[in-house]
């Protein structure tokens, strides 16, 4: 028996740590850093599961293979379906990133790289540069308009539309797809709800396999991304409908809401800092580095990421059982001072490297390139356009969807461009 069964374990409730509190939501930073010092790692009894808060254990809790991210390892996981029951929806969950064994997860990693490659991606760049102008353009010479409403719900999903092909009179019917796809995996609602968004779902995937099947049907299945997925091939294994299906999936799982916030955040820090944005204004080339230090400063997430253990194991002072489920509270690790010294800064030129701003290990994320794109195309359009921007009313009159399943989502954000001002004094 383990010396750390005997001990009792660290436990916290809702006193320390209640994500779903709008006062959490709206100023996050005494929690976490309350967390970060007392409770590196302690078990949530309201949540019932473990919450893991600093940058090291979290760096560790992901590089390690016990802990993994297939839902079905949870202890309280419901019962999977009969396979004769599985539609499109079951069978593309089935064959997802997150799901997958590691074996698996590592083909679909090596056969999906060609499609995530400079020469694919260079090609989309023009494309969701078209959609960054449209966003723009609508927003005209308005005096004031909503970040959220105007670009944070706009671009996204469009963005992924354009990178996965859907032809643009096709975007709204992708965009309820996308919509009743992130629904039907949201462990908050009823199962009645949840079925509903998975009927919805189904449409979609119909779409796409007729697309994949058009493309099989070619002598040459094309050089864009979904032409990549149905050509890869490595050591005679090629990834089947299901597997290019549960790909178009974890993009829009995983990367249209974390890009939604992108945006809000982005625009929130730059416009809270002025001189880190005349910074930006001055050197263009800190982009890429202000883009992650943005998503590390604003820590938009509420319950960011979880594992399950695979097996007993003692990990950072506890013992964490077979099936239970760990939070993986990357929002907090980014604000670690024992990593990040003076954590509630803004620095566009802070040194990085080694951040998990994109996770790291085995399921680092897959998108780094549209998110350096899409948020790099966006900022530099917003610094031309509004030079003389400000926060309406000091704060953007800010609200946040309180009841967001995983993010301090904020869903209203104005932005004062005195373009009126500017245009009399010219
Ligand atoms: C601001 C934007 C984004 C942030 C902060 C972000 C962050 C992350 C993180 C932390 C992970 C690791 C998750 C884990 O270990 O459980 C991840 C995985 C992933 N991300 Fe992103 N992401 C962003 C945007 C995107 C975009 C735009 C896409 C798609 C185009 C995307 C696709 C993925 C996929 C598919 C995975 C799973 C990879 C795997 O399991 O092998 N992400 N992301």
């Amino acid at each position: 028996m383990s010396e750390n069964a005997a001990t009792p374990r660290t436990e916290i409730d809702s006193s320390v740590f209640n994500p779903f509190s709008p006062e959490f939501v709206r100023a996050p930073h005494d929690t976490w850093q309350r967390m970060l010092r007392d409770y590196p790692i302690a078990w949530h009894k309201e949540l019932q599961m473990w919450v893991v808060n600093t940058h090291e254990l979290c760096s560790a809790i992901l590089k390690n293979n016990v802990f993994t991210p297939n839902f079905r390892m949870w202890e309280h996981a419901p019962p999977e379906k009969p396979e004769a029951e599985k539609n499109d929806f079951d069978k593309a969950f089935d064959h997802s990133l997150f799901t997958v064994s590691q074996k698996q997860h590592l083909k679909l990693r090596k056969l999906t790289m060609p499609a995530f490659s400079k020469p694919v991606m260079g090609r989309i760049h023009g494309k969701i540069e078209d959609l960054v102008t449209e966003c723009f353009d609508d927003i005209g010479d308005a005096e004031e308009f909503d970040v959220y409403d105007a670009i944070a719900n706009k671009l996204p999903v469009r963005a992924i539309a354009r990178m996965v092909g859907v032809p643009t009179d096709r975007e709204a019917f992708f965009h309820d797809f996308a919509v009743n796809l992130i629904m039907a995996t949201r462990p908050n609602l009823s199962p009645k709800q949840r079925d509903a968004a998975i009927e919805g779902t189904l449409p979609g995937f119909a779409f796409f396999r007729e697309l994949i099947d058009e493309r099989r049907a070619r002598d040459e299945p094309g050089d864009d991304f979904l032409g990549s997925l149905v050509g890869a091939s490595e050591d005679g294994e090629s990834l089947d409908d299901y597997d290019i299906l549960a790909v178009i999936f974890a993009l829009i799982a995983a990367g249209s809401d974390t890009a939604t916030d992108l945006h809000t955040y982005a625009i929130k820090g730059l416009l809270e800092h002025p001189d880190q944005m005349q910074k930006l204004r001055d050197n263009p080339d800190l982009m890429e580095n202000a883009i992650i230090e943005l998503l590390r400063h604003g820590s938009m997430g509420k319950l960011p990421f979880f594992r399950f253990a695979s097996e007993d194991v003692d990990f950072g002072g506890e013992r964490i059982g077979k099936g239970q489920c760990i939070l993986v509270n990357l929002s907090a690790a980014w604000h670690d001072p024992a990593r990040y010294p003076d954590w509630d800064q803004l620095d566009i030129e802070r040194r990085l490297d080694g951040n998990l701003v994109f996770g790291a290990g085995a399921h680092f994320c897959i998108g780094t390139y549209l998110v350096r794109v899409q948020g790099g195309l966006m900022i530099s359009e917003f610094l031309k356009r509004f030079p003389d921007a400000e926060l309406a009313n000091g704060d953007g009159d800010i609200d946040y969807d309180y009841a967001h399943h995983n993010a301090r989502r904020i869903n209203r954000l104005h932005v004062r461009t005195h373009q009126n001002a500017a245009r009399q004094a010219a």
